[in-house]
């Protein structure tokens, strides 16, 4: 259980803020020490029921012991292979899985360390291959924080301020985001007036097609609170690409590895994306990521892109044990299953609350936007703070998420007793707020 911050943790913030960044938003004033399977340890030894998974990076439990095996074992044959030399098999056999898990034929992979990294090169190839500049992204969107994967972003200003000139060549709309339909339409009644904006005013007004290389998306937003499009916005959005010869390209960062219910969230909207960012959930817990891209598209000359450690072996390692331990187990059938019912959990117990405007999700992402009144939806970042301070109080973490929306992303070995537990804890502090 948590509770009032140990001496031990205390001196680690002091120290941490004498020489740390202050960049970092450390939303909870909390000492990680130790974790293992659903569960996380502060100095103290208090132990929390972990729904932040590590930002959706747990995917297979904390110091998932088949990866620590792999992690070993690999460390003690070698650390570090240089990716842009010279070649590893473990990095081919990764490839080689990655091809086949992704929705797609035929692509080929580049490894980066990082979810920002994936979007980069995604930005850099799509520009590439098409020889066109400009980009089309949405609004409520995070695509990470280095130059391309920033301008891309569209949620927190604080991202962004004082950062520009950023890159050229990037225009938001408005995402299928239907709690909060800009064009004042009910979900599931519209006629995607999100699509023919992009359609008929942005491609005919300020954006020629022609110069467009692609469209960067969330097919659920991870960040922006677990925004869940409804079905035939992706679909729709491809046959845009289609008609105007654009790369669709997913970032699945925060979405991928079963998280969804499915290997990749891409697959429960019947899309197949020309090009894919992958990191996160990807190694079970070791920097990694990948973009994935058909060998059409992927096939820019030797030296156009490449980094030190790409492909790591500790990391290719660690993601081959963690994606067979997904499979072996059937994770993505538990995140299905307890994702069904933990939505019917919160819409039978809160969503009725005077704070709770929205409850939504897909698999192990469920977010719950929390409002100052029901009828204006004006945004509650106070009341967002206080119950993720107050369930940690309580021994549960959970995520921040959109402006004032709780992320809620166990990692996707949790039981359903485990699960139903942190709920009812949720519930309690909504009611009490
Ligand atoms: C959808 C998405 N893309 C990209 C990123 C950036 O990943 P990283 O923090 O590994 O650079 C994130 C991180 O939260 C994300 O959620």
């Amino acid at each position: 259980m948590g509770g009032k911050l140990g001496k031990k943790s205390r001196a680690v913030i002091r120290r941490d803020k004498r020489v740390i960044s202050t960049s970092y938003a450390r939303g909870h004033p909390m000492v990680i020490e130790r974790g293992e399977g659903v569960n996380i340890w502060d100095p103290e030894g208090r132990k929390y029921l972990d729904f932040t998974s590590g930002i959706a990076v747990a995917n297979v439990g904390h110091s998932n012991p088949d990866v620590v095996e792999a992690v070993k074992a690999q460390a003690d044959n070698i650390l570090h292979n240089a990716g842009t030399d010279f070649y590893n098999e473990l990095g081919v056999e990764l490839a080689e899985k990655l091809v086949r898990i992704t929705p797609g034929r035929n692509q080929r992979i580049f490894f980066t360390n990082s979810g920002t990294e994936s979007v980069e090169c995604a930005f850099k190839l799509a520009r590439w291959r098409s020889r066109k500049t400009r980009f089309i992204s949405f609004i409520n969107s995070f695509h990470g924080r280095t130059y391309a994967s920033m301008t891309l972003s569209g949620s927190k200003p604080v991202q962004r301020d004082h950062f520009g000139p950023l890159v050229p060549g990037v225009i938001h709309v408005p995402y299928a985001y239907c709690y909060r339909c800009p064009f004042e339409q009910r979900a599931g009644e519209c006629s995607f007036e999100c699509l023919d904006y992009i359609e008929k005013t942005i491609l005919k007004t300020v954006l020629p097609p022609d110069e467009v290389a692609g469209i960067f998306m969330e097919p659920v937003q991870g960040e922006g609170g677990y925004v869940v499009p409804p079905r035939g916005f992706l679909k729709g959005l491809q046959k845009i690409c289609k008609r105007n010869d654009f790369f669709l390209i997913a970032d699945e960062v925060q979405t991928g590895f079963g998280r969804s219910g499915k290997w990749f969230a891409s697959q429960h909207f019947g899309i197949k994306p020309d090009i894919i960012c992958l990191a996160k959930g990807i190694a079970g817990g070791m920097p990694l990521g990948a973009c994935v891209a058909h060998k059409n598209i992927m096939r820019w000359p030797p030296g156009s892109h490449a980094s030190t450690f790409s492909g790591n072996p500790l990391s290719c390692a660690a993601a081959l044990a963690s994606i067979k331990y997904i499979e072996k187990h059937g994770l993505k059938e538990n995140a299905a299953k307890l994702g069904r019912f933990g939505l019917r959990y919160l819409r039978d117990t809160i969503e009725e609350c005077k704070h709770v405007g929205d409850v939504r999700g897909l698999g192990l992402m469920i977010g719950v936007e929390l409002v100052k009144d029901k009828r204006t939806k004006e945004p509650n970042p106070e009341d967002q703070e206080r119950v993720v301070l107050k369930s940690m109080k309580k021994g549960l973490l959970l995520l921040y998420g959109g402006k004032s929306s709780i992320r809620i992303a166990p990692p996707l070995v949790i039981t359903k007793e485990e699960f139903e537990h942190g709920l009812e804890i949720l519930d309690e502090v909504i009611k009490g707020l």
